[in-house]
């Protein structure tokens, strides 16, 4: 069964992902070479757009939601292993991976400081990191009503929450952001960086 978040969540991602989220996915995945990390794959709704990597190592803490990825996994144009475990604690040596993605997945994970410092460990040096997530808005107005509603929205949606300001999290992180790009009055960021550990 699994919880009503993890079964209505491709239903309520589709209007959203047959638009904006379509052509966003194409871009950001597609520039997805060489070993590939993908936090928090969910559903497997980024499989498809693989088709440049050697090989994708997804992690996804939720079996409710990577058992709903399955006809994702079998069609996918390349290899991709998913693996039950949280971004927190990666289970990769240092410098694993050519490339990291992250979509809408910083807004749940409890620990995203500890989570950013695991990336940048088993990432190569100079990797690319891929990340496109919902953050705080800027206006004020805004910003308050997403503070206002966060507590019923985590409650809804597994832990997400609303308001959080991953950009500057990823940036206090030591990753150089090299590109980022805005979407539905600054809502949802798609944000590129590069790994300058080491
Ligand atoms: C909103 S879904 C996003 C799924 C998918 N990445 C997408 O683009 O639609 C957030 C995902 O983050 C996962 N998640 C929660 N805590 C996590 C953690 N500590 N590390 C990695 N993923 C986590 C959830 O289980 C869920 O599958």
């Amino acid at each position: 069964m699994g919880s009503l978040f993890s079964r209505v969540y491709d239903a309520a991602m589709q209007p959203l992902e047959a638009t904006r989220f379509k052509q966003v996915r194409t871009e950001l995945i597609g520039k997805a070479k060489g070993r590939v990390l993908e936090i928090g794959s969910g559903t497997g709704i980024n499989f498809p757009y693989y088709k440049n990597a050697i090989r994708v190592d997804a992690i996804e803490p939720n079996p409710s939601m990577s058992k709903r990825a399955g006809d994702r996994l079998r069609n996918a144009r390349v290899q991709i292993q998913v693996h039950e475990t949280g971004a927190e604690a990666l289970p990769f040596d240092n410098d694993t991976f050519d490339t990291v993605v992250a979509t809408l997945v910083f807004c749940t994970i409890p620990y995203p400081i500890k989570a950013l410092a695991e990336i940048q460990r088993v990432s190569k040096p100079g990797a690319v990191l891929l990340f496109f997530e919902h953050v705080r808005m800027e206006p004020f107005l805004l910003s308050k009503s997403q503070d206002l509603l966060n507590p019923l929205w985590e409650k809804v949606c597994d832990g997400c929450q609303l308001n959080r300001e991953t950009l500057t999290l990823i940036k206090e992180s030591g990753i150089e952001v090299t590109k980022v790009k805005a979407y539905y009055a600054k809502l949802f960021l798609y944000i590129e960086g590069l790994n300058m550990e080491k």
